[in-house]
């Protein structure tokens, strides 16, 4: 199957096709949302950030075929800060950076919304909060920025997965807004997804959350079932497209092995009135509450 695409370059509110298309399919591919010269200015800026970054100092892979990070206390206090996560492939067996350190980075994490004027900015777009009140979210809360690179040759494979595994809310409310700031293709690394592999459950087929003391986590399985992986279709997005999930819309991405970056923003959202479990990976201080738009 297709999904349908929207241009959306004249976007000022999300249509009954829209919303048809998101409730069978669980994404909605909108086109031209973003200005071309808004994704290069958060480029530009995240190049100017990543020039100021030390990565010696913080070394920590991120990777969703290996838990070395999960147990990473680095990670685990990221939520309210601006972090940086390297590629599985970024250093030798030695434990040295065998890459460009700009070219090395996986992601960076995962308050940027918050921390920063620009990526507050960007984050906080009139259309932004019009495409999840369209979607009906009732008091959208914005919980977590990540801007993924996904590198040249060496930008990773991620599996198959369903956000709400990671951002678990009750009932269920997550929504992703996930920003193509470059084209995005099957040659790079685009997003896959199983188009109707949302419905069915009221809840992801897996939980990650802290265990223990909190400074440990543990991926729990909650439906041991497969993804149906022979139906996900590549969602190629030209620059400046959106893409909106459900936190149950089941997605992957392969590795690039182009000679090309395939730089994204993800923004995630929750529910207001939804309950946020304290053994959610994802903490905040209260002196920094989670913010709508
Ligand atoms: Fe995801």
């Amino acid at each position: 199957m297709t999904l349908p695409r929207f241009d959306a370059s004249e976007f000022t509110a999300i249509t009954d096709a829209m919303r048809t298309a998101f409730a069978r399919d669980g994404v909605l591919v909108l086109d031209n949302l973003v200005d071309a010269g808004a994704c290069d200015t958060l480029r530009g800026h995240m190049d100017m950030l990543l020039q100021n970054f030390d990565p010696g100092a913080h070394r920590s892979v991120f990777s969703t075929t290996k838990d070395s990070h999960a147990q990473d206390a680095y990670f685990l206090s990221s939520g309210h800060r601006t972090r940086f996560f390297f590629e599985d492939g970024a250093f030798d067996k030695a434990g040295n950076l065998c890459v460009d350190p700009k070219l090395a980075i996986n992601k960076v994490g995962h308050a940027m919304h918050d921390l920063d004027p620009v990526f507050d900015r960007f984050s906080r777009q009139p259309r932004f909060e019009a495409i999840c009140r369209g979607i009906g979210m009732q008091a959208p809360l914005l919980l977590q920025s990540m801007y993924i690179f996904k590198q040249p040759k060496i930008g990773g494979e991620v599996v198959c997965h369903q956000d709400a595994t990671f951002l678990w809310t009750e009932p269920q409310s997550v929504l992703a807004l996930w920003v193509a700031l470059e084209d995005a293709t099957t040659d790079n690394g685009c997003l896959f997804g199983i188009p109707g592999g949302h419905t069915g459950a009221d809840q992801p087929k897996k939980r990650f959350r802290r265990t223990g003391s909190g400074h440990q986590t543990v991926m729990e399985v909650l439906d041991d079932s497969p993804f149906d992986e022979a139906s996900a279709v590549p969602i190629d997005a030209p620059k400046g497209t959106v893409l909106v999930f459900s936190g149950l819309f089941p997605h992957l991405s392969a590795a690039n092995q182009s000679a090309r970056s395939r730089h994204a923003y993800t923004l995630h959202v929750i529910e207001a009135g939804a309950h946020y479990p304290d053994d959610n990976w994802l903490h905040r201080p209260t002196s920094m509450p989670l913010r709508g738009f």
